[in-house]
């Protein structure tokens, strides 16, 4: 049985909220330019790459390509690339960095303390995200409040940065279900990553990344050995002070 079958189920209200999320991609790009997708490729960003293919918007597209990301993810990432209308960007981080930062922690630095997690996320995700959205307007994020804890009070639009960015955060999918998600999945054929197949609802690189069983939280397989607080890369954490 693979993910449609597990989980696509519209939530009662699918509709207007897929008119909600419609009309917002579609003011975001006449308010906010320049603006780009940030996509993991993941099924929620599949879902909003569709999207903006289909209202015809040509927002670019960015992925971080952190040099550790599953070979299923980086088959559908040149997928997406010949099949995609707007362009698809791909960010890789300072390959001097990541050589030396190997060398001096080995290949998998991650499980060995949360400081020398965070030091690879910074050099694999935060200083190529920080080159993805010089310059940007607004970004678009998968980011859905039934995530996790931490995302429970995501807003669609997120103007609480842009004093400090000058950016905002659009996160056009913030109210909808796993199962809404699913549902356009199977609606429009999308193409998604397989690893949904294989009980991973939330992919990032492949060493901070494992399958869930039934019960356990969406986010149970990512840092799984971490505090619930600490799982999240810096990618989608407040900036404070
Ligand atoms: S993370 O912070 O834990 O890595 P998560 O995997 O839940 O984030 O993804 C949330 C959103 O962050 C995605 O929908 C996407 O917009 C953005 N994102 C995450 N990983 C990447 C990536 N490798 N490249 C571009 N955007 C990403
Ligand atoms: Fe490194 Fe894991 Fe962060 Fe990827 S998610 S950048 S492998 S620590």
């Amino acid at each position: 049985m693979g993910a449609i079958d597990l989980y696509a189920r519209a939530s009662a209200d699918f509709d207007a909220k897929l008119g909600q999320t419609r009309q917002l991609l579609q003011d975001a790009h006449a308010k906010y330019a320049p603006l780009t997708q940030a996509s993991s490729l993941g099924a929620e960003d599949v879902v909003i790459t569709h999207l903006i293919n289909s209202l015809a918007l040509d927002i670019p597209i960015f992925v971080l390509e952190t040099g550790k990301l599953h070979p299923q993810t980086l088959d559908l990432l040149e997928r997406t690339r010949a099949a995609s209308r707007a362009p698809v960007n791909v960010f890789r981080p300072v390959q001097h960095a990541v050589i030396e930062f190997v060398a001096c922690e080995g290949s998998e630095p991650m499980y060995k303390s949360i400081e020398l997690r965070k030091a690879c996320c910074h050099i694999r995700k935060m200083e190529p995200l920080e080159r993805a959205l010089a310059g940007q307007r607004a970004w678009i994020t998968g980011l859905r409040r039934e995530q996790s804890g931490t995302r429970a009070y995501v807003p669609l639009i997120d103007t609480s940065d842009e004093a400090k960015t000058g950016r905002v955060k659009l996160n056009p999918l913030a109210d909808w279900t796993w199962g809404d998600v699913w549902h356009y999945i199977s609606q429009h054929k999308l193409d998604y990553n397989p690893l949904h197949d294989e009980f991973y609802p939330s992919i990032g690189c492949a060493p901070c990344t494992r399958a869930i069983s039934l019960g356990e939280d969406f986010r149970a397989g990512r840092w799984w050995w971490e505090d619930e607080a600490a799982k999240e890369c810096g990618l989608h954490v407040k900036e404070t002070a």
